[in-house]
């Protein structure tokens, strides 16, 4: 399969959906990819479900380097965005060099959170596709808190000028969260990027989950728009939890599951062990 480009995407708005997900490790990429998704995601979300955090304010842009190239080392056609982190591109210069460093470590494109059309055409200047993300931004929860935005029309309308921003700026497409399913159909129809919802309804030109929220493998709080595909949490507890009784109870492992000597080298083993038995005594 040929490699998924920034352009390819952009390509296809209006033609057919877009699939992307988050993945952060070689087993999840590894999936994703052999699943046939277009956009891998190494969010920070990864605070969250990797780490165990309470929000994505402590995700370092160490951290989302190292998980990209991890990533952009397991898959080969799926687009690698690496998702810029809190504090990693505020100011114009950082947001330059902390897009370098993900491109550097195998991200094809990167993401950055909030209307910034400064810095979106100084990342694309330097030749790094960018897709923005308006909407809820987790890393703006300590002003905004994890609340749908633009259910009023004066906020709704916001959006879209943000959207529009975003497009004028040079990005290549666009995530939309947590937003209104009239106001998401309206961006999307006002802009020529493809935007991708995560509980911003239907009319996106696609869609992106967090990969351990469709998977059903995150125990904490799980927002009403996700849907969950599987619940492989309950069978990797129902896996362990039998792996542990066998254990105790000695039926694992068995004969099959371990290694055998060959009849002569045991012969000739228990002979040394008896010997070296009474060499101690
Ligand atoms: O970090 C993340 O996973 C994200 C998606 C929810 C879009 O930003």
């Amino acid at each position: 399969m040929e490699k998924i480009t920034p352009k390819k995407i952009f390509s296809l708005k209006g033609k057919r959906k877009i699939t992307a997900i988050t993945a952060y490790d070689y087993s999840s990429a590894y999936y994703a990819e052999k699943a046939g998704v277009d956009i891998i995601l190494v969010g920070d979300s990864l605070g969250m479900v990797i780490k165990g955090e309470e929000s994505t304010l402590n995700v370092t842009l160490d951290e989302v380097e190292y998980h990209t190239r991890i990533v952009a080392r397991t898959v080969s056609t799926p687009l690698v965005v690496g998702d810029l982190p809190f504090l990693s591109y505020f100011r114009i210069e950082d947001a330059v060099k902390s897009a370098g460093r993900l491109v550097r470590a195998g991200a094809g494109a990167v993401k950055l959170e909030g209307s910034r059309p400064q810095h979106i055409k100084a990342i694309v200047e330097e030749g790094i596709p960018v897709m923005g993300h308006i909407g809820l931004t987790p890393q703006q929860y300590l002003r905004m808190g994890y609340r749908t935005q633009g259910k009023k029309a004066l906020s709704a309308i916001r959006l879209l000028e943000e959207a529009k921003q975003i497009e004028d700026a040079g990005a290549f497409s666009i995530v939309l969260e947590s937003i209104p399913m009239e106001v998401s159909k309206e961006i999307t129809d006002v802009i020529s990027i493809p935007t991708i919802g995560i509980g911003a309804g239907p009319y996106c030109d696609g869609q992106i989950l967090v990969f351990h929220d469709l998977l059903g493998i995150y125990p904490g709080r799980r927002p009403s728009f996700v849907r969950e595909y599987a619940n492989i949490g309950e069978v990797m507890e129902k896996s362990i939890k039998q792996y542990a009784e066998d254990v105790i109870s000695g039926e694992f492992p068995t004969r099959e599951e371990s290694f055998v000597m060959e009849d002569d080298e045991r012969e000739k083993f228990y002979m040394e062990v008896r010997k070296w038995k009474l060499s101690r005594k």
